[in-house]
């Protein structure tokens, strides 16, 4: 029988795979440049700024959930916040994304990057997960989040976005006990994070670990799995963690031996074939392509029929976009989207 609890907010109880009276949505990136409002606060701001400043960071993190009607929240912040107090010089610049100044290739600059204590070194961040906990109360979740250590390790060695990880796969090849170390490091920094947040209130945390799929699936266990999988031991079991990767259909399995108890994925493979394959003791997250947004709104729903059907009204399917949402979306098909996950997955 599917008794239906009504007092759990919907996300959370999706994220328990228990029935919902319909899918509850969010969007990777929901509080960002698509919006006007982010637009303009940032013509005064600097992201940084806004990152660092609570009352900003609530600001810009309530600001999808009254324009849009998605069903959780996700802390303004970046995954790249906590690398500065480990001693890096991170800089977000116009156009060209985050640029880390002082990038670590060798072994001595390895072991000179520091483990941080979350609440103390990053304390903006607890204090702005508190005061969204404040607004929402317990009607709208939120999520707290932090890059998993390879897609951190990734930004640190390259120095910034990269496209064939280059630097990157060279330590991790060249010096494996120089890459194990860094990445132990990391995965202390990741727990100790994402430990924080929980504490501070958020209700699930989601670990990004959006270039994992960049890797052979012989590579990601060696030199990535033992990794997550040790901050996903290490995580307050009370929350439910969502574990997500781009180009991952590669390593689902692998992603789900890992840990998580929702798995998200990408447009590039169907989600029944990936919830399938990864087994229905684990939920699913996603996967329309962000591009989609872009089409007219008859498409945009028909597009949001396909997951559905896909997902095929089992509990335990959160709806999101495959990767974050592009910053020339127009507002309004994102609310398209919104009400037709909503209003389609109600009717089934
Ligand atoms: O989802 C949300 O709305 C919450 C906030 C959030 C941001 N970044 C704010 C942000 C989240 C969850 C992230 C995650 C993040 N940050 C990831 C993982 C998700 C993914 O996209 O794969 C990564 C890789 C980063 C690192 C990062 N931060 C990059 C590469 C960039 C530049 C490119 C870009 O998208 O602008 C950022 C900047 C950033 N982080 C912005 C925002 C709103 C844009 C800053 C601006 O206003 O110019």
């Amino acid at each position: 029988m599917n008794r239906i609890v009504k007092d759990i907010p919907i996300f959370l109880r999706a994220c328990q795979r228990e029935p919902t009276e319909y899918t509850p949505v969010w969007l990777m990136r929901q509080a960002g440049r698509f919006l006007k409002e982010y637009r303009s606060l940032r013509r005064q701001y600097s992201f940084l700024t806004l990152c660092k400043t609570p009352e900003l960071a609530t600001k810009v993190t309530l600001l999808p959930i009254e324009r849009l009607g998605v069903d959780a929240a996700i802390i303004f912040a970046d995954i790249l916040l906590p690398l500065e107090p480990m001693g890096i010089d991170l800089e977000f610049t116009k156009g060209e994304g985050p640029v880390i100044h002082n990038p670590p290739r060798s072994r001595s600059e390895v072991e000179g990057l520091r483990i941080i204590e979350a609440e103390e070194d990053l304390p903006f961040v607890m204090e702005a997960v508190r005061s969204v906990c404040r607004e929402l109360k317990e009607r709208i979740p939120l999520i707290g989040f932090s890059g998993a250590p390879f897609t951190l390790a990734s930004y640190l060695i390259e120095g910034g976005g990269a496209k064939d990880f280059v630097r990157t796969k060279s330590l991790m090849y060249q010096d494996p006990p120089c890459w194990h170390f860094l990445m132990e490091k990391l995965s202390a920094v990741v727990i100790s994070y994402l430990n924080a947040q929980i504490r501070a209130g958020a209700a699930v945390v989601q670990l990004f670990d959006s270039w994992a799929g960049t890797l052979s699936p012989r590579d990601y266990e060696e030199f990535v799995l033992p990794h997550n999988q040790r901050v996903f031991y290490a995580l307050s079991s009370k929350v439910p963690a969502i574990h997500f990767a781009t180009g991952a259909a590669g390593i689902l399995g692998q992603m789900k031996a890992a840990g998580g108890d929702i798995i998200g994925v990408d447009w590039r493979i169907d989600l029944d074939e990936a919830w399938q394959r990864l087994g229905y003791d684990v939920g699913i997250q996603g996967n329309l392509d962000p591009a989609a947004l872009l089409s007219p709104p008859e498409q945009i729903e028909s597009r949001v029929a396909a997951i559905l059907h896909a997902a095929g009204s089992r509990p335990g399917h959160i709806f999101n976009l495959g990767h974050g949402v592009l910053p020339q979306t127009p507002e309004e098909n994102v609310i398209t989207m919104v009400e037709a996950v909503h209003r389609l997955s109600r009717d089934r």
